[in-house]
């Protein structure tokens, strides 16, 4: 089916669905879609039954260790899809700009590769499951790699410290700039997150003392602390954060821009680390029910991956026990088990 075609059948799917949900497409650039994708009407709906079966729950609580994203109204809601050809489908809050937190340790990690090799990042950094929660010093001192895995705090601190720069600020904006290829579209610094994140990261810095004890850190140990706290503090809505997990899902071309951000080669070992660790100590019980890598941030947004298919993205502030958004779970594995996303199964690639 043609790029024209394709669009009047979205805009007329768009027409017949309510107004709050919004379907847009764009010419897709450089990209492929699995052959067994499944239908944007499809889609549209199931998206639209999870909002609704799932706006009511009250469960979890906003993370508070960070006294900014205590105050953030946790009643926001937002989900976003965008495949790998383009098309956008949005419903709920999703202009809403909220900390990116966790999920940009998967752009660090893929800029660490672009720059080192995987086969660095891996001597370097490591990709073990912890089993512990992400901000752990016992899984420093008692993993056999110290800094396990790109994704807990540890690991990410490390990973940071691994990305060239002569200067922090060099460093920031190489990691900035490489968010926004992901994107497709300039993001930015928020700095009330960065201010409260800052003046009270008192662990992450000690994390980065313990790394240095075994010389599993590969820069000044504060100074990494300082970027990683900047990284997280990046500021993206759901669409965004849709749009940087479809980047990986298109094999590391961004759909909109059609720019190569990430090598094909690397995209594998990223997916896997989400898949393994992506979730921390709820990674297991994710895996098992949604078979899609994903990864969470303490800001309330999880992207998950459908390789060849697109992304999810959904912003909810209130977390569970493991930091994970209560709501976003719950939608993504809705829409996952209706959509046959779920990597492990045969239905993924249209064995029904
Ligand atoms: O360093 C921290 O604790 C936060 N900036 C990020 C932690 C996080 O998002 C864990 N996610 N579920």
């Amino acid at each position: 089916m043609n790029i024209r075609r394709i669009s009047i059948l979205v805009l007329m799917a768009a027409s017949l669905v309510p107004e709050y949900f919004c379907a847009v497409t764009a010419v897709a650039q450089n990209t492929k879609t699995s052959p067994v994708s499944p239908r944007v009407e499809q889609v549209q709906a199931i998206v639209k039954e999870a909002y609704e079966k799932f706006k009511g729950d009250k469960n979890g609580k906003n993370a508070d260790y960070i006294p900014y994203l205590a105050k953030v109204d946790s009643n926001l809601f937002g989900i976003a899809i965008v495949t790998t050809d383009n098309k956008v489908l949005t419903m709920g809050d999703v202009t809403y700009s909220f900390s990116i937190q966790s999920i940009s340790k998967v752009y660090s990690m893929a800029l660490a590769m672009e720059e080192q090799g995987p086969d660095k990042v891996l001597e370097k950094i490591g990709s073990e499951p912890t089993v512990r929660p992400f901000n752990s010093p016992n899984a420093v001192i008692d993993m056999p790699t110290h800094s396990g895995n790109p994704f807990v705090n540890a690991g990410a601190i490390a990973t940071v410290s691994l990305i060239s720069g002569s200067t922090a600020d060099e460093k920031w904006n190489k990691i900035l700039d490489f968010y926004s290829k992901a994107a497709g579209e300039k993001l930015v610094l928020i700095d009330e997150v960065y201010k409260s994140e800052a003046a009270t990261n008192t662990g992450n810095k000690a994390l980065s003392y313990l790394l240095a004890k075994y010389d599993r850190i590969y820069a000044d140990p504060f100074e990494s602390v300082d970027v990683y706290t900047k990284q997280c503090s990046v500021g993206v809505n759901a669409t965004q954060l849709a749009r940087m997990g479809a980047t990986l899902a298109n094999n590391g071309v961004n759909p909109a821009t059609g720019e190569r951000v990430i090598k094909t080669e690397n995209v594998p070992h990223i997916l896997s680390t989400m898949m393994e660790a992506g979730l921390y100590d709820g990674s297991g019980t994710w895996a098992w029910n949604v078979g899609l890598p994903a990864k969470s941030g303490v800001g309330g947004g999880i992207v998950a991956i459908a390789p060849g298919k697109g992304a999810i993205a959904v912003f909810a502030p209130p977390l569970d026990e493991a930091g994970n958004s209560v709501k976003a779970q719950e939608v993504i594995r809705y829409v996952a088990d209706r959509l046959y996303y779920n990597v492990f199964s045969p239905g993924s690639v249209g064995l029904q």
